[in-house]
């Protein structure tokens, strides 16, 4: 008795101290993360790197677009009245980006750093992080460079924490300016660009001089319209542009084996596919099955132009392709993630506005992945072995396809030429090439 009572007096006088070990050796930080980038794909990834520090048993105030409310260790601060703004106007139709020029795309994107710079300054949820009490200290801000300098502010507001930039995008060319490092416009081609990636060398002439245009751009004429800005409601801030320079850590959404070779600074950690979370594959069949009332197909395709564009109707040439192959293939599975169509589409074609896309990618079961390009999903799908059919629209999603084919990951289809005839014999291909079927 006596003995067994020892016993237990030990185990707790263990626990204790490892209770006290815990709590004193144990320190938790007060973060301050930044994402202002108006996509919907940035602030998931930022949100899932707030939930990996928030984990860790940090308090992280994430200062965002999209999101208000707050979970464990987590709080959401919604910029409000940006998403409202922007959602004023008309939703944006893929056509439309697709023919952007180059140049009409940046200008674009500029305008919205713009207007989101104005907003947000002016939000009752930043004014409150300003109105903060003067002795509250975080530790580190983090901010998606993507959206540009304007709220760095906060920087200055809050002493000067160390700086770490992390951004969804992967563009190491976008880092240059915060350390002084090297480009190589002669080796990679600008993102936004649909350059080979092996460039001739008139592309390379041609790349050089975008890259250059758009590095002096950025310096003389942006950072200095984004500072007066900042300087009209905040009159005794120094320059926000040159806040970037204090930069200590970029955390880049790379990959090595999806980018090229690309010489880089030790200050730059490549991060890419943290936001894959670990598949369920059990969740992701019996997801299937649900939807599918437990028909058998041969084949499942997965189509998905992500979240910033949207097809409106089966008028839309895309549509139209896709509905006239789904009726020719019936013993093809569709998934089709759609905001909204107007229209009858066959039984073999399931429509929702948001799949588990990664239990699905992972579950084994998905023998195509009709996509846009857009970087997340490349990488997941990457990530799966899940063979591609790229079919780009703006932005960087022409390098991403690019990548992808070079790595034999899958191929590409050109908006242009789609047509049911196209569409199907890209599709076949993926579907029953040996070398992509896994
Ligand atoms: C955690 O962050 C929230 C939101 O910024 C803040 O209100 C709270 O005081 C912070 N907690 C600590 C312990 O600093
Ligand atoms: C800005 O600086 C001036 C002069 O240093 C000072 O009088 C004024 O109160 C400051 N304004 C704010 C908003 O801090
Ligand atoms: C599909 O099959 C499973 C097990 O075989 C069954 O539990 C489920 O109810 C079926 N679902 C439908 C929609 O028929």
């Amino acid at each position: 008795m006596e003995h067994s009572l020892s016993k237990v007096v030990t185990v707790i006088v263990i626990l204790v101290v490892l209770t006290v070990i815990n709590v004193c050796g144990y320190q938790s930080y007060n973060i301050l993360y930044i994402s202002s980038v108006a996509s919907p794909s940035h602030f998931l990834w930022s949100e899932q790197l707030s939930k990996i520090i928030a984990r860790a048993g940090h308090n992280v105030t994430l200062l965002n677009i999209f999101k208000e409310g707050r979970q464990e260790n987590l709080h959401f601060m919604k910029l409000n009245e940006v998403d409202e703004y922007l959602a004023l106007d008309d939703p944006i139709d893929y056509l439309e980006l697709h023919r952007l020029s180059q140049f009409e795309l940046q200008a674009s994107f500029l305008d919205l750093e713009i207007t989101v710079c104005h907003l947000a300054l002016t939000s009752n949820q930043f004014v409150r992080l300003m109105g903060y009490p003067k002795k509250f200290k975080f530790d580190l801000i983090i901010h998606d460079h993507a959206a540009g300098p304007c709220l760095l502010l906060l920087m200055e507001r809050f002493n000067h924490p160390p700086l770490i930039m992390a951004s969804a995008s992967d563009v190491l060319q976008s880092t240059e300016h915060f350390f002084g490092s090297p480009m190589f416009p002669g080796l990679i081609p600008n993102q936004f660009t649909d350059l080979s990636i092996t460039m001739g060398y008139i592309e390379r002439v041609y790349n050089f001089i975008i890259t250059f245009l758009e590095s002096m751009s950025r310096k003389y004429h942006i950072n200095p319209r984004i500072d007066q800005i900042v300087k009209n409601y905040y009159p005794n801030m120094s320059s926000v542009s040159h806040l970037e320079m204090d930069t200590a850590v970029v955390l880049l959404n790379s990959i090595a084996i999806l980018s090229p070779p690309e010489p880089k600074l030790w200050r730059v950690i490549n991060v890419g596919g943290l936001h894959i979370e670990t598949p369920r594959p059990r969740q992701g069949k019996s997801y299937l099955m649900g939807l599918s009332r437990n028909a058998s197909f041969e084949k499942c395709v997965y189509v998905s132009f992500g979240s910033n564009i949207q097809i409106m109707s089966v008028e839309n040439p895309f549509a139209q392709s896709l509905i006239a192959v789904a009726r020719q293939l019936p013993s093809v599975m569709f998934l089709w993630k759609i905001n909204q169509l107007d229209g009858v589409v066959p039984e073999n074609v399931f429509i929702a506005d948001w799949f588990p896309q990664n239990d699905i990618l992972g579950s084994g079961k998905i023998d195509a992945f009709v996509t846009h390009g857009g970087l997340l999903s490349v990488q997941e799908a990457a990530w799966y072995g899940v063979p591609m059919l790229g079919i780009p629209n703006y932005g960087d999603q022409y390098q991403n396809v690019r990548r992808i084919v070079r790595l034999g990951a899958g191929k590409r289809l050109n908006l242009e030429d789609v047509s049911p005839e196209v569409f199907k014999e890209h599709l076949m291909e993926l579907i029953h090439e040996e070398r992509l079927v896994h």
